[in-house]
C-alpha cells in the first residue's frame, strides 16, 4: 500500500467568504494520477489552490504530504510548495529572462547557493522535457509547447513529490497537448509522482485513462469517461458534426459544459 499523501476529510473550499466546493473527500497515494473535471467556475483551480495553501481550510481535516492544512502557519507555505510541482495553463514564465534564468530563479529563490549544483540540475530537468538546447533562449522564441515544457522542467526542479497541473494544455493544439500529457505522463511514472491534474481535453481523458473526479454542483464526486458516442450525440445535439474545426469546437462545448452524462 503506497503512503497517502493527499488526504481531504469533509473540506469546504472557499474562495473568500463564498463557498466554491462543501464536504469534499478524497485522497491520493504515492504516484497516483487524478483527473479533475467539471465546467468553467465549478471549483477545479480552487480545489488545486486549496492542495497548495494558497486558499486556506477553515472546515474539515486537509493533508498534504506532512503537513495539515487547517491553520497551516504561513512560515510553513514555503516548504510545503517546495515539495509541490504546479503547471499552469499560461505557462508563467518570466518573460524578460531566458529560459535558464528562469530556472535559476527558482532554485535560488528556494535555497540553492552552489553554482555547479544550479547548473547541473537546470541540465537535468531540460534533458527530462527535450528541451536540453534550448537554455539560452528567450520564452518569447519558444513555441506554446516548449513554454509549458519549460514549466514542467521549473515544477520538477526541486524533486517534488506532487504535481498539480491546472488546465496544462487549455491553450495548445491537440498534437502539442498530446507530446506535453505524454512528458507529464512518463514523468509520473518514472520518479512516482503524484499529479492532479484539471483538464477538459477528451482526447488525454481517453488516451491516458486513469481515476477522474468531478466538480458540479459544489460537490466533488468520482466519475467516468463518458463514452464518445455519447459525447458525439451531445454535439450532434448542438447542430455539429465530425469535420471541420471539429477538435475545437469539441474543447470548447466540453469546456463549457463538461462531459455531462
Ligand atoms: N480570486 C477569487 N475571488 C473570489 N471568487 C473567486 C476567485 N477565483 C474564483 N472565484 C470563484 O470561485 C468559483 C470557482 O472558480 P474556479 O476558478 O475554481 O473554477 P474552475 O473550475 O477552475 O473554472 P475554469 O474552468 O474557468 O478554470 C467561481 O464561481 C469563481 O467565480
Ligand atoms: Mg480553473
Amino acid at each position: 500500500m503506497e503512503k497517502t499523501v493527499i488526504d481531504f476529510k469533509d473540506v469546504d473550499v472557499c474562495q473568500r467568504d463564498v463557498k466554491v466546493l462543501g464536504d469534499i473527500n478524497f485522497s491520493m497515494s504515492k504516484g497516483q494520477f487524478i483527473y479533475l473535471i467539471g465546467r468553467v467556475g465549478s471549483g477545479k483551480s480552487s480545489l488545486i489552490k486549496t492542495v497548495t495553501g494558497e486558499i486556506p481550510v477553515y472546515k474539515g481535516q486537509a493533508t498534504v504530504l506532512d503537513f495539515k492544512l487547517n491553520g497551516l502557519k504561513s512560515k510553513y507555505i514555503p516548504h510545503l510548495r517546495r515539495k509541490i510541482g504546479v503547471v499552469f495553463q499560461d505557462f508563467q514564465l518570466l518573460t524578460d529572462r531566458s529560459v535558464y534564468d528562469n530556472l535559476a530563479f527558482v532554485l535560488k529563490a528556494t535555497g540553492w547557493a552552489d553554482k555547479n549544483e544550479i547548473r547541473a540540475r537546470i541540465e537535468e530537468v531540460l534533458s527530462m522535457v527535450g528541451l536540453s538546447d534550448k537554455s539560452s533562449s528567450m520564452p518569447y522564441r519558444l513555441s506554446g509547447g516548449e513554454q509549458q515544457r519549460v514549466a514542467i522542467a521549473r515544477a520538477m526542479l526541486n524533486d517534488p513529490e506532487i504535481i498539480l497541473a491546472d488546465e496544462p494544455t487549455g491553450n495548445l493544439d491537440p498534437d502539442t497537448s498530446s507530446n506535453i500529457m505524454s512528458i507529464i505522463h512518463e514523468l509520473s511514472q518514472t520518479f512516482g509522482i503524484t499529479v492532479l491534474m484539471a483538464t477538459h481535453n477528451y482526447n488525454i481523458l481517453k488516451n491516458y485513462p486513469s481515476e477522474i473526479l468531478k466538480c458540479e454542483d459544489g460537490k466533488l464526486m468520482k466519475t467516468v469517461m463518458p463514452s464518445e458516442e455519447d459525447l458525439t450525440n451531445k454535439l450532434i445535439k448542438f447542430g455539429l458534426s465530425r469535420g471541420y474545426e471539429y477538435e475545437l469546437v469539441y474543447q470548447t462545448v466540453m469546456r463549457m459544459y463538461g462531459p455531462r452524462f
